[in-house]
């Protein structure tokens, strides 16, 4: 425990904080009025990511944030998803001091992972998804500031 240091306090291992939770929506716009009106939140940040084909609003909660995700092209792996499961949470953002160490690590005790390597995600961050069929279902993505 790092004396009075706040980004040390609470973490887990390797995880150091929630960095957010993915929620998959149909109406981006919709949905960032949705929480404006249930809970006066604000969006932090919105971003269209080309690498994912989603367009996402990012709403600040304590050091973490609400991630609202929409496919904008039919040829989205969330598109794909969304057919399948419709909206509602899609993933897990677990903030690590180093993707690429974390990655390699639970590769190397058998996790399958999306992304061999890791990429740039929003907000210019580092990041890489394990894949949900080794991790109890929950797709999981590793994200380093
Ligand atoms: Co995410």
């Amino acid at each position: 425990m790092g004396a009075g240091h706040d980004h040390s306090h609470g973490s887990s291992g390797k995880l150091t904080d929630i960095d957010h939770v993915g929620i998959a929506v149909r109406d981006l716009d919709a949905t960032v009025a949705w929480y404006e009106q249930m809970f006066g939140a604000t969006v932090a940040h919105r971003e269209r990511i080309e690498s994912d084909g989603v367009d996402e609003a990012l709403i600040k909660v304590a050091d973490s944030y609400i991630q609202l995700l929409t496919p904008y092209t039919d040829t989205s792996p969330l598109a794909k998803y969304m057919e399948k499961n419709g909206e509602g949470i899609h993933h897990v953002g677990y903030r690590v001091a180093n993707c690429d160490e974390v990655l390699e690590h639970v590769k190397s005790e058998g996790a399958r992972v999306v992304d061999e390597h890791p990429r740039t995600g929003s907000r210019g961050t580092t990041v890489a998804f394990l894949h949900p069929k080794t991790a109890q279902g929950t797709l999981i993505e590793l994200v380093e500031e």
